[in-house]
């Protein structure tokens, strides 16, 4: 509990954010810390100290892990009837909707719940609109925990997208208090204030413990490919927004050894939207897995609630797609009428992406969706589809390359249609080392930072010095 006559005004919790951050994670990051851009990463996750064996044990204490995995066999024949002679990969789907709260997520949340269990922690919180809330919220009502879950609802009009409305619901269903902020600064100070006045744990997206818990999701992807087909999967799409998800998976498969699979990001593109803007918080109809996040987090990690970020996606993605949201909208119709599977929409977004790759792949290929999540109420695609019309968006059919993101959904009417585009990887790169030298002046630099870069961006230190050099600063 925090002092009766503490400075609770903005300024001052803010000043004391490394102390709050202490106390309520048992993390000191300035043990990994090296300088303002490099840090020890390995040892940073491996002084969790749970190892892949231990996180499957306490997963499967409380309903999570070892879903199955699904072949779209109609989805993959549709796309084999359009691609061209000996293309059309064999698609399939990791159901993570099978988790205890229905997405991948409790995989993320079982690890936080269970070492502020293991601390003596009275309580857990998180700041997030998404699953992620209803699952920290889930896995803290099986530990016997409290749970407060913050989240950004309203734009200045009290307007809240349905989806995340579903999300506020799950998460009281499942015994948490909500605090319901509207969108601007101050949730990172109501956090502050929320974990400085209860002491309890801070269940961060970004920490180790929660990348650790994704990391079962590569093994098991691995596992049950090798099982049934008797080889790796060629690739892994990842729908991406923080990056967490690609980054734990991506880890799991590697740990399993899958070195030669393609990682492949995705993410809904909503470019020329501000996701800060009040006047663009209700104008998309996805709430995770758009650009929006997606490419801020991946050329920035660190932009979050703890000093350093153990989600980092471009240490590990070899591609990054696009989908439109008419695209996503479509397919995911499609995976109800077509695969008997009424999911929601983040995992149809690298479903989405998974379509075009299978289409450009050979036919003895096999590409992987590693995940789906579950739907309902206000995730549903016709609840979407209304949202938008009410806000003034023209919903029509037609071909997905006229669709502007906070202007137009357009629906596809046929699955070739669905094409998907591929986002320029050295430039995301590049724009990641721009954010670097805003951060440090490239003259402090030291050959620790040109090596963590280069682990960072999946490239060596010689595409740094490189790329550095030719970087124009606005
Ligand atoms: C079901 C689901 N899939 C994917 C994502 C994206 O994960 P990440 O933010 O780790 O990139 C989210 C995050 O909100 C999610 O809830």
């Amino acid at each position: 509990m925090s002092a009766p006559n503490r400075d609770m005004s903005f300024a001052a919790v803010t000043a004391r954010k490394n102390e709050i951050m202490k106390a309520s994670l048992g993390i000191d990051f300035m043990d990994f810390i090296q300088s303002p851009i490099a840090f020890d990463y390995e040892r940073m996750m491996r002084e969790t100290g749970y190892s892949l064996e231990d996180i499957a044990r306490i997963q499967a204490e409380t309903k999570v892990g070892n879903t199955p995995l699904f072949e779209l066999k109609n989805l993959t024949e549709a796309v084999r009837s359009f691609a061209g002679p000996g293309k059309g990969a064999t698609i399939l789907v990791k159901d993570e909707a099978a988790n205890a709260s229905g997405s991948f997520k409790a995989r993320r949340a079982s690890i936080s719940v269970y070492e502020a269990r293991r601390k003596n922690y009275q309580g857990v919180a998180a700041a997030t609109s998404g699953n992620y809330g209803a699952a920290v919220a889930s896995q803290a009502a099986m530990r016997g925990l409290k749970c407060i879950i913050l989240q950004e609802v309203f734009d200045s009009r009290g307007i809240c997208q349905p989806e995340i409305v579903e999300k506020s619901r799950a998460c009281e269903a499942y015994g948490a208090e909500v605090q319901r902020l509207s969108v601007g600064p101050e949730l990172f100070y109501q956090l502050l204030m929320t974990l400085e006045t209860t002491g309890f744990f801070n269940a961060s997206l970004y920490t180790p413990f929660g990348i650790k818990g994704v990391e079962t999701l590569g093994v098991e992807v691995a596992e049950q490919v090798r099982q049934r087909f008797g080889k790796d999967p060629d690739a892994v799409v990842i729908t991406h927004a923080g990056g967490g998800n690609l980054t734990g998976t991506a880890r799991g498969l590697l740990a399993a050894g899958c070195d030669q699979t393609r990682i492949v990001a995705c993410s809904v593109d909503l470019g020329g939207l501000h996701m800060a803007a009040d006047t663009d918080f209700n104008r998309k109809s996805f709430t995770t897995g758009h650009t929006g996040f997606g490419v801020p987090f991946a050329t920035w990690p660190d932009r979050v609630d703890v000093p350093r970020n153990a989600a980092r996606s471009l240490r590990y993605m070899d591609e990054y797609q696009l989908v439109t949201q008419g695209e996503v909208f479509y397919v995911t119709e499609l995976l109800s009428k077509r695969e008997g599977l009424e999911r929601g929409p983040a995992g149809n977004i690298s479903l989405t992406a998974a379509v075009t790759l299978a289409r450009q792949m050979d036919r003895d290929q096999i590409v992987v969706v590693q995940e789906t999540e579950y739907t309902g109420a206000g995730k549903h695609q016709n609840r979407q589809l209304s949202f938008a019309r009410e806000n003034g968006i023209e919903v029509r059919v037609g071909d997905p390359r006229e669709n502007v993101p906070g202007k137009t959904i357009v629906i596809p009417e046929r699955l070739e249609q669905v094409r998907g585009r591929v986002q320029d990887m050295d430039k995301l790169r590049r724009s990641y080392l721009k954010n670097a030298v805003k951060a440090y002046p490239l003259d402090q630099w030291n050959e620790g930072d040109y090596r963590f870069l280069a682990a960072d961006l999946k490239q060596d230190v010689a595409w740094v010095q490189q790329a550095v050099s030719t970087i124009e600063m606005n």
